[in-house]
């Protein structure tokens, strides 16, 4: 009860620090850590898995009620596919429970899902359940929810310049005329802001082939906190750390003010 207490004064306090006129418009996570949390607990990876799908939640509705306009999550990079078959099996056998799970939370909170990466790798009942999610949330506008999946940053490079290429070839843009606003175009995240803040989980520091692009001017954010156990409360420090630095985009101290 005491501890409840506690933990409510402490809630209250952090949220109440972060400034909603200074949101990130894009926030991004790699959402990682959830193998040696389970390890840890001598459980299998997989149960770290199932728990990190609760942690989503958890942020997905703080995002919503902050007033968060883009969360992108990195569920599965290109480069898990890597991973022991039955680990895989598994993490697309959540993904669609998850998602069948989540239909709710995502209506009551007006949240449009969309997705990244090389869709058309992941199973087909994963992506027939991604496509009708999409399709049901579509007209929702509180916050755009993107789920990257089979996604790679290469990858997505890579196919935008063969995109690009095909059409330079075809005279439908000529090669002066590339810019950042082409390549934005050309990328699977062609309707997003570029990132404001990343942040990765678990004490890894690195960022694994994730939105390499989009990332060029965010503000990076690591936490020891492995995924399973992020909470509501670590995404506001998140943010109110986030809020303290000064972004000046190549500009002196003197200029912003
Ligand atoms: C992140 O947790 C989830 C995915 C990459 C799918 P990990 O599974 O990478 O957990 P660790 O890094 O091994 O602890
Ligand atoms: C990055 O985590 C991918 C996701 C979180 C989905 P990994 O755990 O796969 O990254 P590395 O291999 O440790 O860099
Ligand atoms: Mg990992």
């Amino acid at each position: 009860m005491a501890e409840n207490l506690v933990t409510a004064i402490f809630s209250m306090d952090i949220k109440d620090q972060i400034h909603t006129n200074l949101l990130p418009k894009h926030l991004a996570i790699i959402m990682d850590g959830n193998g040696r949390w389970a390890k840890q607990k001598g459980k299998l990876r997989v149960f770290g898995h199932q728990k990190g799908s609760e942690a989503v939640k958890q942020v997905v509705e703080g995002c919503a009620e902050l007033g968060v306009k883009n969360l992108t999550l990195y569920a599965f990079s290109t480069e898990n596919w890597n991973r022991p078959k039955l680990e895989v099996q598994m993490l697309m056998r959540l993904l669609i429970s998850s998602l069948k799970k989540e239909i709710k939370t995502l209506l009551d909170n007006n949240i449009k899902l969309n997705a990244i990466g090389n869709l058309k790798d992941l199973p087909v009942k994963v992506y027939k359940e991604l496509m009708d999610v999409i399709e049901i949330t579509k007209s929702n506008t509180n916050l755009t929810l993107t789920l990257a999946l089979s996604y790679g940053s290469r990858d997505e490079l890579i196919n935008a310049i063969k995109q690009i290429s095909i059409k330079v070839k075809n005279n439908i843009i000529s090669p002066e005329k590339i810019d950042e606003s082409v390549i934005n175009e050309h990328l699977y995240t062609q309707n997003l802001p570029d990132v404001d803040l990343l942040i990765r989980t678990s004490g890894e520091q690195r960022i694994s082939n994730f939105l390499l692009w989009q990332i060029a001017y965010a503000e990076l954010y690591f936490t020891n906190v492995f995924w399973p156990d992020f909470t509501k409360q670590h995404l506001y420090e998140a943010i109110v750390n986030y809020q303290k630095r000064e972004r000046r985009f190549g500009k002196t101290s003197e200029q912003l003010s």
